[in-house]
Parts: structure tokens; C-alpha cells; sequence
């Protein structure tokens, strides 16, 4: 067992923030949380200690979608509607990663920038390749990072570019899949791109698999008015885009669909039935004119929402920066709507990109016992001084809307310190 201190900032529900002044968690040998405690006690007198002093510990972050093979064009394109965007710019891009030399270089970039940014935790698009999806697979691994990553199943509408024939889909996927035996922190996920991209044949089938060996699911859903049009079109038969998901099986708990900014009562209804995990993704939304989703509605209905990057119709990597964005686009959300005076607060953001992320993975709110420590140990001391001292809560609140990588000083995933720029010794606190 050990400990560590400082000021602890963690959120066990919904817009609930609990800060603990020069605090302790306290940590078994595989790194599960024991309990965190406002003072060592007894026996807990002779842990070794990790004293991170005056910075704060924060939950780490989940992404809850991305798109790896999109990192190169981060901050591209971004003048064009979904569709056009896809067609034009990202499956060509998306494309290149059948030269595997290419993915790695991408691959242990990204790899080494997410966990940088103090995202321990996510769930991700490779693309179509199978080489290229294990590579990503072991990038993430090596550098720490815990997850689901998808190798992406598309037999239609790639234009050539990006594209596979239903039974090489099928083919590829059970070979991807056998070789994601030897991974231990990274799972696979089932991922059809979207309903455009899969015919549903293979949807059927890629059900089914899901179905059979237990395997969660990702897509994309309601994200743009012109494919929402699309899919109706694609599939007469199911009045709502929803449908075209529980059709196969594909609409169950755990199922992670991003965006879901076009939606209503019923579909809203639909999302919360399932229990399905909507990953909201407000910098791409407004990036590529989406839409603005109607996140605390969503929210406040009971339906499990996270937030993703969704690079790269996101540009930002950073889950700082997504929180902040995500807290702007409620505010726009709130202004444009009467009826949706609310709009996130910080802690509710705070929520939303880390906690309600790792309830994914199996983790309890907060930092809770028995769970593997997901943490970030932030250095501000390069704050402006206020001229008086600032609370806690003003520091949180600020290193959430400023953060930057340098400011993250340590980072543990799943128990395990995978970042450390300070190298603070372990001190047993009673000699
Ligand atoms: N829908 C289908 N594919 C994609 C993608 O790559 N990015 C986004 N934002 N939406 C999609
Ligand atoms: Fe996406």
C-alpha cells in the first residue's frame, strides 16, 4: 500500500464537485484505490507517501470518440458540411494507413499526445486496415492508455478510396479480431463507420458477431441533418436513423453512438431504453456546422452522455479543451433557447469528460474503492497572481479552461504512473 497527497478535486455525480484540501488516496500495491481520506490514520502513518504539495489531482480523461488515422488532418477542411468533408478530405486521408510504416509514425505520435493531455481512457475508430488497427493497438498499449478501438467495417459508399467488399469486411474482422487476443489493455469494439457505409448484410452480420462473442459496439448517429435525409433514404424501411441499428442488433447497452445532435422526444426515449452511451462531440459539431446537440436535455433526462473529441472533425485533443467547448456550446444552446435557460456548469462538464466516461469501463463515480486510479496531478503554479489567494475551486475551475500540456505533471492510468515529470519520492510521513 501506498498514498498519495495534495489537493483533490473529483466528482461523484453530476455536477457535484468534492474538494479535498491537502488530501490522501490511498493505494493498494496493484494500484486500486483504498480510500481517500483528509488524514492518514494509524497504520496508514508508516505508507510511503507521494506528496504532490500544492497541485491539484484531478480525475483523468475519457475520450469517448476518435478517430486515429484522422490525426494528420487535425484542423483541416473544417469549411465543409460532413458528407463533403468525408468524401473530399478524410478517406483519402484515412487511406494512406495501408502503408503500415505510416501508421506507426502516427500512431506513436497520437499515442504519446493523448496520454500527454491526461486522457487514460477512450474509445476509437482505426480505419478499415487490419495491420494498421493492431498498430494502433500497441501504440496505445506501450504508452499506457486503456480502451476500445475498432477496426472500421465499410462495404459502401467509399468511392473507391476507402471501401471493402462485404466479404472481405467479414474476413478482415475475424482476423482482426484473433489477433487482439494478445493485447491486455485495449480491447476490441465492433465499429460500422455509419448506416451510409454498411450494407445491411453486413450490418446483419457484424450484429450478430457483437451478439455472440459479447463485443460492445460504436458508430455514429444523427450528427447531420443531409445524413440524416441519407439514411432515410438508404433505408425505407425504418422511419428513425436509430432503427437502422436496432434492426441488427446493434442497439444495446454499452453502445457508444457519437453525436446524436438532431433528436427528439422519441429518440431520446430510445437512447435512454437501451442504455446507450451518447458521445457528445460539441467542437466537431461546430466545426463542421452540425448542429448544437442539446446536452443537458439529454442529460437531465437520464441518458448517458460522454464526451468525445471526435477528431478530426474536432481539432482539439486536448479533454480540457473539449470540456470547455462543450460548456460553450450549451451556453449557445441556452441563448438560441428559451426553453434551455440551463447551461453546463464547469463541474458539470468536468463530470461529463471524465467520470461518466470511466462508468464505461466499470469504474464507480468518483474515487471510488476498488478501482484502478485514473489520475492527473496539475502544476499551476504558473497562475497569475489574483493579488489574494485563490481558493480551490477558482484554481480548478481555471486550469480546466487553461490547462495546458506542460501543466500535467504526472499521470496514472489504470494504477500505474505513466507520466512523471517531477519525480516526487515516496516518503513515509511518521519517521
Ligand atoms: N460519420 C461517419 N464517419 C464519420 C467521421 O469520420 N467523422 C464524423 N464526424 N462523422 C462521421
Ligand atoms: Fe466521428
Amino acid at each position: 500500500m501506498k498514498a498519495i497527497k495534495g489537493n483533490i478535486i473529483s466528482t461523484c455525480r453530476f455536477g457535484e464537485l468534492s474538494i479535498l484540501e491537502q488530501g490522501f488516496l490511498i493505494l493498494d500495491d496493484r494500484g486500486r484505490i483504498v480510500s481517500v481520506t483528509e488524514q492518514l490514520k494509524g497504520e496508514q502513518n508508516y505508507l510511503p507517501v507521494a506528496d504532490y504539495g500544492d497541485r491539484l489531482i484531478l480525475h483523468s480523461f475519457a475520450d469517448m470518440h476518435l478517430h486515429a488515422p484522422q490525426y494528420p488532418m487535425v484542423g483541416m477542411g473544417m469549411d465543409l458540411p460532413l458528407l463533403d468533408w468525408l468524401n473530399t478530405y478524410t478517406f483519402e486521408v484515412e487511406a494512406r494507413f495501408a502503408d503500415t510504416e505510416y501508421a506507426r509514425e502516427v500512431y506513436r505520435r497520437l499515442a504519446a499526445d493523448l496520454i500527454g493531455w491526461g486522457t487514460t481512457r477512450v474509445v476509437m475508430f482505426s480505419s478499415l486496415h487490419t495491420e494498421a488497427t493492431w498498430i494502433l493497438m500497441e501504440e496505445l498499449e506501450k504508452a499506457g492508455i486503456v480502451g476500445y478501438v475498432g477496426k472500421v467495417n465499410m462495404d459502401r459508399n467509399g468511392k473507391d478510396k476507402l471501401q471493402e467488399t462485404t466479404e472481405e469486411s467479414k474476413r478482415e474482422t475475424l482476423r482482426w479480431l484473433e489477433g487482439c487476443r494478445r493485447f491486455r489493455y485495449i480491447r476490441p469494439i465492433i465499429t460500422p463507420r455509419f448506416t451510409p457505409s454498411c450494407t445491411d448484410e453486413l450490418m446483419d452480420w457484424l450484429g450478430t458477431l457483437a451478439q455472440q462473442r459479447g463485443l460492445y459496439i460504436q458508430s455514429h448517429m444523427n450528427e447531420n441533418l443531409e445524413e440524416i435525409r441519407l439514411v432515410k433514404e438508404l433505408v425505407p424501411d425504418c422511419d428513425r436513423y436509430w432503427q437502422t441499428y436496432a434492426k441488427h442488433q446493434m442497439w444495446k447497452d454499452h453502445t457508444v453512438m457519437a453525436h446524436c445532435v438532431h433528436i427528439d422526444e422519441s429518440e431520446i426515449a430510445a437512447l435512454k431504453e437501451a442504455n446507450i452511451v451518447v458521445a457528445h462531440c460539441a467542437d466537431s459539431n461546430i466545426n463542421i456546422c452540425s448542429g448544437i446537440a442539446p446536452v443537458r436535455r439529454l442529460v437531465k433526462e437520464g441518458v448517458w452522455v460522454t464526451l468525445g473529441s471526435d477528431i478530426a472533425g474536432g481539432a482539439q485533443l486536448s479533454m480540457a479543451e473539449v470540456i470547455t467547448m462543450t460548456i460553450r456550446s450549451s451556453k449557445i444552446k441556452a441563448m438560441q433557447e428559451g426553453e434551455e435557460k440551463e447551461f453546463l456548469s464547469v463541474a458539470e462538464g468536468y463530470y461529463l469528460g471524465t467520470v461518466s466516461g470511466h462508468r464505461y469501463f466499470g469504474a464507480g463515480e468518483g474515487f471510488c474503492s476498488g478501482d484502478f486510479l485514473h489520475a492527473i496531478v496539475v502544476e499551476d503554479s504558473d497562475r497569475i497572481s489574483l493579488g489574494r489567494e485563490m481558493s480551490l475551486k477558482e484554481r480548478f475551475e481555471r486550469v480546466i479552461y487553461r490547462m495546458k500540456k506542460e501543466n500535467i505533471a504526472v499521470v496514472y492510468s489504470e494504477g500505474r504512473k505513466v507520466i512523471d515529470k517531477i519525480q516526487v519520492q515516496e516518503r513515509i510521513r511518521a519517521e
